[in-house]
């Protein structure tokens, strides 16, 4: 692919045109704070219809192309045997060499049968960072998590291109610790989600596999950020500058005994599916899904949306198409690094992360910075985050608070969603509430669910700071939305 050079300063340009388009809404600051309200300070409790710019998640919600679309009115809805299952089929053999694929609902869906197949009581499944939905499946088979990964992985400021990267020594010594036997599989998370979206390369993930080899121990992958992670071997690791992105794709799987995926995330549909060369492995999954998802062909997914994952697939090994997302995100990284606003360094994949434990530093990790920054932040521009800090954990057995490593609020950047000037709208929000970060105090728990509480849990502020932050606004603003 040809890189664009431009004669002034350089722009994220869009390979593509947008020729379906939904009307957004943008309520007055009153309003938003009642919305925030109302939904317990939970930003996944808010109403679309109150939300300005959704950086929630690119998890079902990304842009489908007018191929997918199309693929969509030919779906084969025969219960058995359908034409559309085996498209996908064949494209996963074309692109991952795997032989079998099983399909599932969504990605959850897939941690769920892997541990049903692989974690026994008291086992470990390692991996160079959990999930909120993966750990949760694996503390529910009565498994536990031991992640591994180098120290700067959870440093903001470090410029470590890898920072999904596994030490294999830190492997070998867990193997050695915990013993083969103990360990129900080893987990690579492509474009590591709650570090930031960061990468590991392809040179770690062959070491990894090779250890994994000469212990008989299962390595699954969870590609559903596939797509940063290839942009990112392409782009940050020297001996893949020049390979194409589906032989890149062709080696991470090679490098893999099971390959699972969220595609509301990778192919930009919504679904999900495990692929396998191992028969054994394949037996084992296979007897589950009929019980818990639907028969193989479809898994609980609709034939349309598998249809648009074929698609989705084959767009996702197009440089132009995947390099959308990181492109715009590096744009809003950089601009916010400018201001001087704490973000995640380097640039990742699925957003711009918000640094909470610098942003408000004054709020302490048991009154959840980045949900107090989630609120804010709805509260002065309108604009939905995600947090993912001590929030996204669950308690200990023993009911304390599990503060999380990170405090991050992250804003996803759907791909292909959003223009350019709604990204500067979200910087110059971001940066005034930087300007003003001493007026965001903290929250406390109305409701508190057991499990995965980030979802439904309600919160308030421990004070009348919200109040405070829509007077400093009006005060700056006037009565602009
Ligand atoms: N693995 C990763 C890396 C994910 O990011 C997700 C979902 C899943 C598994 C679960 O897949 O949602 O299809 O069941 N991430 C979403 C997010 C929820 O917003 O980051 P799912």
């Amino acid at each position: 692919m040809q890189k664009i050079k431009f004669y002034g300063d350089p722009v994220p340009l869009e390979m593509h045109k947008v020729r379906i388009v939904q009307k957004l809404n943008l309520i007055p600051i009153e309003e938003r704070v009642k919305a925030v309200t109302d939904a317990g300070n939970n930003t996944f409790l808010l109403q679309n219809k109150d939300v300005f710019i959704d950086m929630l998640t690119d998890s079902g919600v990304n842009a489908m192309s007018d191929r997918q679309l199309s693929a969509m009115m030919v779906a084969d809805d025969s219960y058995a045997g359908s034409a559309t299952h085996t498209k996908l089929e064949s494209k996963i053999q074309e692109y991952f060499g795997k032989t079998y694929f099983l399909p599932a609902h969504q990605g959850r869906a897939c941690e769920h049968l892997l541990a049903k197949v692989f974690v026994k009581p008291g086992d470990i499944m390692i991996t160079n960072y959990h999930f909120t939905t993966t750990k949760a499946h694996v503390l529910l088979a009565g498994g536990t998590v031991k992640e591994l990964y180098y120290p700067d992985a959870l440093d903001p400021e470090s410029d470590n291109p890898f920072k999904g990267n596994m030490p294999p020594d830190r492997l070998r010594e867990a193997i050695a610790e915990y013993g083969r036997d103990r360990i129900a599989f080893v987990r690579m998370e492509s474009g590591t989600n709650l570090i930031g979206g960061q990468p590991f390369s392809l040179g770690n993930l062959k070491e990894i596999y090779q250890i994994c080899q000469e212990h008989g121990l299962p390595l699954v992958q969870d590609m559903s950020l596939l797509a940063d992670n290839l942009y990112f071997i392409k782009e940050r690791e020297p001996a893949y500058k020049d390979a194409e992105i589906c032989d890149i794709a062709r080696e991470l799987s090679d490098n893999t005994d099971i390959i699972y995926f969220s595609a509301r995330k990778l192919g930009h549909a919504r679904g999900g599916g495990l692929c396998t060369s191992d028969r054994d492995y394949y037996l084992k999954l296979r007897d589950l899904v009929p019980i818990y998802e639907g028969f193989l062909t479809y898994g609980g997914m609709s034939v349309r949306e598998i249809e648009a994952i074929a698609v989705g697939l084959e767009e996702t090994m197009d440089y132009e198409m995947i390099n959308q997302g990181p492109e715009f995100i590096a744009f809003m990284v950089g601009e916010l690094n400018k201001r001087g606003v704490p973000v995640v360094n380097p640039a990742g994949g699925l957003g711009c992360h918000l640094d909470a434990m610098r942003f408000v530093d004054h709020v302490p990790q048991s009154e959840y910075p980045a949900g107090a920054l989630g609120s804010a932040l709805m509260i002065a521009g309108s604009i939905r985050g995600m947090e993912r800090g001590t929030l996204s954990e669950e308690r200990n057995p023993d009911g304390s608070e599990h503060y999380s490593n990170m405090e991050l609020l992250r804003l996803a950047l759907p791909r292909r969603v959003f223009t350019l000037s709604q990204i500067k709208y979200a910087i110059d929000r971001v940066t005034w509430l930087y300007e003003n970060r001493h007026l965001v105090g903290g929250l406390k728990f109305l409701e508190e669910p057991k499990m995965l509480r980030f979802f439904v849990g309600r919160l308030a502020p421990v004070s009348d700071w919200q109040e405070k932050l829509v007077a400093k606004f009006k005060e700056d603003f006037g009565d602009s939305l």
